[in-house]
């Protein structure tokens, strides 16, 4: 492997060395890989494949079906749109179609300009605000459609 390649996979060869090649650390491998890297790029699911001998598509097939993997990139700005049960019943899921609307994206995704990323998450904890966005570390409660959109536009 390059000198440029070893350096920058030097986290995830401590990962991989502390876990070893036992195939149910995948999961830990996947989660620790994840928070040094902010999110499973392919390069970083080939490397964990060649060293695990755990095949790509089934590596696939657990980062897809646990909604904590992400495969790409956060944008600049991330949008967390509360679909837990107070917001729920307070209109959670207008305000989502509204934000996937104006961003032109659907709820995981990141606009191409990278500038926001979209989710829908569970309860953040101020329910008597609901509906509630959360905003990078801003939280904006009592959402109407047409202020989720002043909220983004700004
Ligand atoms: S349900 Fe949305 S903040 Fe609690």
């Amino acid at each position: 492997m390059p000198e440029k390649e070893k350096h920058k996979f030097k986290t995830l060869r401590q990962i991989l060395d502390k876990h070893g090649d036992d195939a149910g650390s995948l999961i830990p491998i996947l989660q620790e890989a994840q928070n040094a890297y902010g999110y499973l790029s392919q390069e970083i699911l080939d490397q964990i494949s060649r060293e695990t001998r755990i095949p790509l598509s089934q590596i696939y097939g657990v980062v897809t079906f646990y909604a904590q993997f992400r495969l790409h990139a956060y944008g600049k700005h991330v949008i967390k749109v509360c679909h837990g049960t107070a917001c729920h019943v307070s209109g959670a899921e207008d305000i989502s179609l509204t934000l996937s609307e104006e961003l032109g994206i659907e709820s995981g995704e990141t606009t191409k300009d990278r500038k926001f990323t979209l989710e829908t998450v569970a309860c953040l904890g101020c329910c008597s605000l609901a509906p509630v966005v959360m905003v990078d570390e801003v939280v904006y409660g009592r959402l109407t459609p047409g202020k989720a959109r002043e909220v983004i536009s700004r």
